[in-house]
C-alpha cells in the first residue's frame, strides 16, 4: 500500500427532514447567496424547504446556473457576491450547481488578475468564502471533495480544478430528493459513480486489500439498487443507498493508498466540451475501450473485478478481465446509456486527433496510473470509442 494523507472536514447530515437543520449550520450573521440550476428545485419542493429553513437568514438568489457550470454565467454570480458583499455560499442542486459554487467560492477570494486563471493555471485553493451544498442529485460526489470541473462555451473548454480550501462546509444528503430525478439522470448517476469507483481502482494490485473491498462493495451496491432507482426512484431504501454509494464513490477514501488513473475522466471531459454529452455518457464510452487499450497493464484487477464483482469465476485471467469489460458495457447499456460515439453525434470524425492535439498543447503527457499514456495513445483510445 502507498503512503497517504487524508483529511476530510466535510459534515454530512443524511436522511430524511435533514433540510430543515440548514440553519444550525451557517453562522448566525451570514449574507447568504443561494445558488442554483434551471429550476427544477422550484417544482419538486426543494426550493420551498430550503427557503423555508433560511427564513431567518438574509439570503440573495441566483438561479439558472446550466448543466455542465459555464464560466460566462459564474461570472455574473461572481459580480453579485461582490456588490451584495455575500459572505456565505449555499449550492442547492446537483453537480453542476456546486462546482460552480465551488467556483465562485475560489473567485470570490482570488487575488490574481482574471478569474479564467484558476483554471487555465490549474490554481490549488487553499482558502475559498465558505460554503454549504444541499444535494438534489445523486452522482459526482462533489458534495464532499474539493474538485469542481467547469465549462467554457466560448472556447469549447472544460476543465478542472480544486484544492483543500474547496471541500463544502456541510452537505446535506436528503434521499427524498431522488423521486423527482428523471430516468435520464438517474442512469447518469449510476454511471458517473460506477466509474469514479473503476478510476481508482482499475489499475494495478498494490496489496490494499481494503480499498479493493471498499471499491467493490460501492460497485456492488450500485448494480444492486440501479434497477430499482430507475424503476421507483420514491423507492427510500433503494435511494438513501444510491445516494450513499455516489458520495462515497469521490470523497476521497477509496483513492488513498492506491494508484488512481483518471484518463477516462481527461478524455471525457473533452467529448462534453466538444459535443455537449452528458458527462457520465462520455465516461461509458471511453471507459470500456480504454480498458481493453491498457489490457495487459490491467488485466490483474480487470480479472479480480470479474470475479468478485460479477462472479465470473471460470477461464483464466485473460478470459475473466476480458469478461469484466463485457460486463462493465452491458451494465451501462442495461442503463440505456449508448456506449459508442457514433451514437450520439455524426460529427465524430476526427475527434481522436482534436483531443489528441488538445492534451499535446496543455502539455498533458503522461496521463492514467503510470502516467504514461501518450497523447498517440489517447488518440487510438478515443479512435476505438466511435
Ligand atoms: O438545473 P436543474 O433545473 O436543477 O436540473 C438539473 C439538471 O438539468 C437536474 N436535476 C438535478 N436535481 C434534480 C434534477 N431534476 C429533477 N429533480 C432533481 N432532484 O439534473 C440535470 C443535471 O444536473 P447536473 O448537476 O448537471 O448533474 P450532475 O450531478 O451529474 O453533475 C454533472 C457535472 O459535474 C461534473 C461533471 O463534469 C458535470 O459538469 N463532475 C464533477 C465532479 C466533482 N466535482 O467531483 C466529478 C465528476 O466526475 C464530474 O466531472
Ligand atoms: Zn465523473
Amino acid at each position: 500500500m502507498n503512503n497517504f494523507e487524508l483529511i476530510n472536514p466535510t459534515k454530512i447530515l443524511f436522511g430524511k427532514g435533514q433540510i430543515e437543520n440548514l440553519t444550525k449550520e451557517i453562522p448566525e450573521n451570514a449574507k447568504i447567496l443561494m445558488l442554483y440550476g434551471g429550476g427544477s428545485i422550484k417544482k419538486n419542493g426543494i426550493y420551498n424547504q430550503v427557503k423555508k429553513a433560511l427564513s431567518n437568514f438574509e439570503v440573495v438568489e441566483f438561479g439558472g446556473i446550466p448543466a455542465n457550470p459555464e464560466y460566462e454565467i459564474l461570472l455574473d454570480a461572481l459580480k453579485v457576491i461582490k456588490s451584495e458583499n455575500i459572505t456565505f455560499l449555499l449550492a442547492v442542486g446537483g453537480g453542476s450547481v456546486i462546482d460552480g459554487t465551488k467556483f465562485l467560492s475560489a473567485a470570490a477570494l482570488y487575488k490574481g488578475d482574471s478569474p479564467w486563471d484558476i483554471l487555465a493555471n490549474n490554481v490549488r485553493t487553499l482558502k475559498g468564502m465558505p460554503f454549504g451544498t444541499v444535494l438534489t442529485l445523486p452522482a459526482t460526489g462533489s458534495e464532499m471533495n474539493s474538485g469542481s470541473v467547469i465549462t467554457r462555451e466560448e472556447t469549447k473548454e472544460k476543465l478542472a480544478m480544486g484544492g483543500p480550501g474547496l471541500f463544502p462546509v456541510f452537505s446535506i444528503l436528503d434521499p427524498q430528493v431522488v423521486h423527482s430525478i428523471p430516468k435520464r439522470q438517474l442512469a447518469n448517476g449510476v454511471t458517473d459513480a460506477y466509474t469514479h469507483v473503476l478510476e481508482q481502482y482499475m489499475t494495478y494490485p498494490i496489496g490494499a486489500l481494503l480499498q479493493d473491498r471498499f471499491a467493490e462493495s460501492i460497485l456492488q451496491t450500485l448494480i444492486e439498487v440501479a434497477p430499482a432507482i430507475i424503476k421507483d426512484p420514491s423507492d427510500y431504501k433503494a435511494a438513501a443507498n444510491f445516494m450513499w454509494s455516489c458520495t462515497m464513490a469521490l470523497n476521497g477514501l477509496i483513492q488513498k493508498g492506491v494508484p488512481n488513473d483518471w484518463a477516462v475522466h481527461a478524455m471525457g471531459h473533452e467529448l462534453t466540451a466538444l459535443f455537449g454529452i452528458d458527462h457520465a455518457r462520455t465516461l461509458a464510452i471511453i471507459a470500456p475501450n480504454h480498458y481493453t487499450y491498457n489490457f495487459e497493464s490491467k488485466k490483474e484487477k480487470l480479472a479480480q473485478y470479474a470475479e468478485r464483482v460479477w462472479n465470473v469465476t471460470e477461464g483464466t485471467t485473460e478470459e475473466k478481465a476480458k469478461a469484466g469489460i463485457e460486463k462493465t458495457r452491458d451494465f451501462f447499456q442495461s442503463l440505456d446509456i449508448k456506449t459508442k460515439l457514433s451514437e450520439y453525434t455524426d460529427e465524430y470524425e476526427g475527434t481522436a486527433e482534436i483531443i489528441s492535439k488538445r492534451f499535446t498543447e496543455r502539455g498533458w503527457l503522461g496521463l492514467g496510473e503510470y502516467q504514461k499514456l501518450t497523447p498517440a495513445d489517447v488518440e487510438k483510445i478515443v479512435g476505438m470509442s466511435y
